[in-house]
């Protein structure tokens, strides 16, 4: 049988994420209609997954095991789903669409998605802490990454400087926002993986490296779809960091591009410190950053998948 490509690889794992999110999503919701339908339909209508393939491919590229790995990064993404959730509320950035639905504000209610938001915070971590395959030890580990993630010095924090550091606003300082606000949480993938892996400290501290530049890259990429992307293409609104304190603000769609595509080789180059030159992250890095037309990023090719 021929070795499947790095690209068969991500949407087979795609798949079992998929599945076991709709899984999980069951025991997270309960038994109110009202909010088990907020809650099974934040988390299962789809998005890309980044979170939770960082977490799979991290520890599979390291030797580890993939069952709790899914798991845990299961967990991110109902982190990542419940930040969505609170992000889009007219309170914040007061979103209209997510992955193509109504926000789930719109379609529950406020109250409710508050709700459901908190639900998947406290399901995140009941996870982790029944997580199998692992020993007490790991899960602590994986409770600790990921409640730093959550607090006040990654999303919470980060969201807050988002919504206070309008443009122009004194000390903005939009490298440390996306830090906190979108790169912890990817920090927080990345480490889950590696833990459940046992990964060495030098190679904990390389793939934390990696994370920071994807992180940036990530939300960079974000700013300027959020600028020029097409809402019917990426599922939700537009213009709604306009007056945000961004780079995009500060330096314009072509710097901001320069920064990502800086970001996105100093990423690529901490991966292959670690994994040598064709590991299955690499491929799904750039596979995160294809798809806009009207956005130069730089692309690679990596053995086994074309990235043009
Ligand atoms: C959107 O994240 C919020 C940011 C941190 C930029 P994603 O772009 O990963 O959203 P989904 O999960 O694919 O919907
Ligand atoms: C991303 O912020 C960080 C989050 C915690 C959601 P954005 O406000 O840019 O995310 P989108 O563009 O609404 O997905
Ligand atoms: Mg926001
Ligand atoms: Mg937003
Ligand atoms: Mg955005």
């Amino acid at each position: 049988m021929p070795t499947p490509s790095h690209a068969d690889h991500l949407e087979e794992l795609r798949r079992k994420v998929d599945k076991r999110l709709a899984e999980l999503a069951v025991q997270v919701a309960g038994r109110d209609a009202g909010l088990s339908d907020a809650i099974a339909s934040a988390l299962t209508s789809g998005g890309k997954r980044l979170r939770p393939l960082l977490t799979a491919v991290v520890c599979e590229d390291l030797g580890g095991p993939l069952a709790p790995a899914i798991d845990a990064g299961c967990a991110a993404e109902m982190v990542h789903t419940a930040s969505l959730i609170l992000d889009d509320l007219p309170c914040m950035d007061d979103a209209q669409m997510r992955r193509g639905q109504p926000t789930t504000h719109r379609a529950f209610g406020e109250d409710t998605a508050i709700l459901a938001a908190i639900a998947l915070l406290a399901g995140a971590f009941s996870i982790l802490s029944t997580l199998r395959g692992t020993d007490a030890v790991t899960r602590n580990e994986l409770a600790r990454i990921l409640s730093g993630a959550v607090g006040t010095c990654g999303l919470v924090g980060g969201q807050f400087r988002d919504l206070r550091g309008g443009a122009g606003a004194e000390g903005a300082d939009p490298e440390a926002v996306n830090a906190l606000k979108t790169g912890a949480l990817i920090g927080a993938s990345v480490a889950m993986g590696a833990a459940i892996a046992r990964a060495d400290t030098m190679r904990k501290r390389a793939l934390a490296d990696f994370a920071e530049h994807l992180g940036q890259a990530f939300q960079l990429y974000d700013d300027l779809l959020d600028s020029s992307g097409d809402p019917l293409v990426i599922g939700k609104d537009i213009g709604k960091d306009a007056a945000k304190s961004t780079f995009l603000r500060q330096e314009g769609a072509t710097g901001t591009q320069v920064r990502l595509n800086h970001h996105l080789d100093a990423a690529h180059a901490t991966l292959e410190s670690v994994f040598g030159r064709d590991c299955r992250m690499s491929s799904a890095l750039d596979g995160v950053f294809q798809g806009q037309p009207a956005l130069i990023v730089r692309k690679r090719r990596v053995e086994g998948v074309s990235l043009s």
